[in-house]
């Protein structure tokens, strides 16, 4: 079994949390342990004995069998102001928690929380402990997780990708989120990689009727995501790229073949490193076409218009008008229309809160065993 503590000597660590996190997810790790007392800081009821393994309650049991931990025989270690929990297993000596010790302040533990890594091959659980570590971010006002940080648990076999399509304002950004969010998978908004090339297009002033300009500079344009903002190159897009006159050329530069494949090729590659819930109009169809669950998220017209039109305070009727003139370009192309994939759920979410469409889409993630 493989171990990594951070809290080997002489890597006392100014540690950031992002950083272990990217670390971890590129890492053979199965699980993911932080310290009870880090837990307790931020308010949580946790009794010291607590071994917080971060996982679904079902799936405590399993750890701790294969671990070979009988809480029984299990000695409490006082480190520092921390209580440590020194294990003897039968797959050698496991350091339960992490806790604070040395020159680690409780304020760190609190800002960053200090994890421990189990690693083996043979181990075969699944742990969701992003959720957690997310929620003691927020706690002390910390930044959701990076872009790039996947679960652990995402490394268990192939990664996975919850497909969400669908037309324009059908809610699909605030449902995708928050699925993602729920269960520990990564977020990812493929419109926002045609908005970027898009916007590269109207800033370098190319002819957007020239299909070898718009080629190049798709395929050149480097598109990053971290902490939930959109990046070109080194530059921060997230607010341009949601600007009117690239909202309405996107349609257009979406429907070039080249754009396409470089991006489709992009997204493909991401798949491939972790587990993602993604949103866009051909994710199920075209990108991910095995994605064990695909929804087609859909809402009326008028629904749809009204909710831009709230968000954007302008008026109802232009909204109306430019939605359809964006679905008749979308579902229109040659190439990945819009359209709902054989196997997909159609969910409409017309009259129904966010909440319910969430709580209905995680369901189905649990259902099919994607979490
Ligand atoms: O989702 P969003 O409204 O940000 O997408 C902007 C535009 O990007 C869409 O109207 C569509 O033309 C294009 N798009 C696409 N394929 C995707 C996602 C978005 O063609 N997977």
């Amino acid at each position: 079994m493989t171990r990594a503590t951070y809290k080997e000597e002489g890597r006392r660590p100014d540690l950031q949390l992002r950083d272990l996190l990217v670390d971890l997810a590129s890492s053979d790790c199965d699980f993911v342990v932080i310290g009870s007392s880090a837990l307790a800081i931020q308010g949580w009821d946790v009794a010291p004995t607590d071994l917080d393994l971060m996982t679904c309650s079902t799936e405590i049991d399993p750890i701790k069998r294969w671990l070979g931990i009988h809480e029984d025989d299990t000695p409490w270690v006082q480190d520092g102001e921390a209580s440590r929990l020194e294990c003897t297993t039968d797959r050698g000596p496991v350091d339960l928690y992490l806790e604070v010790s040395g020159d680690l302040t409780y304020d760190q533990v609190a800002r960053d929380a200090i994890a421990v890594v189990l690693g083996s091959s043979a181990l075969s659980v699944r742990v969701g402990s992003l959720d957690h570590v997310r929620d003691m971010r927020a706690a002390v006002g910390r930044d959701a997780m990076p872009a790039g940080a996947v679960a652990p648990a995402a490394k268990q076999g192939a990664p996975k990708v919850v497909a969400i399509d669908g037309p324009a304002g059908a809610g699909k950004s605030t449902v995708t989120r928050a699925v993602a969010r729920r269960i520990g998978f990564t977020y990812l908004d493929t419109g926002a990689m045609y908005r970027s090339v898009t916007l590269a297009v109207l800033e370098r002033r190319a002819d957007t009727d020239d299909a070898n300009a718009i080629a190049r500079i798709a395929s050149g344009v480097d598109i990053g995501f971290r902490d939930d903002r959109v990046f070109l190159g080194d530059r921060d897009v997230t607010g341009a790229i949601r600007a009117a006159d690239v909202t309405e050329v996107t349609p257009h530069i979406a429907a070039y073949p080249e754009v396409r494949t470089a991006m489709v090729e992009r997204q493909r590659q991401l798949f491939t490193e972790g587990s993602f819930v993604a949103e866009g109009r051909d994710t199920g169809t075209v990108v991910a076409p095995d994605a064990p669950l695909k929804i087609y998220l859909t809402a009326s017209p008028e629904e749809r218009a009204r909710r831009r039109s709230l968000e954007t305070g302008e008026p109802l009727q232009r909204v109306l008008g430019a939605l359809e003139e964006r679905d008749r370009l979308d579902s229109g192309r040659r190439l990945s229309a819009l359209k709902v994939a054989e196997d997909a759920v159609v969910l409409d979410t017309t009259g129904r809160s966010i909440e319910t469409v969430v709580d209905e889409i995680v369901g189905l993630a649990h259902e099919r065993g994607i979490v």
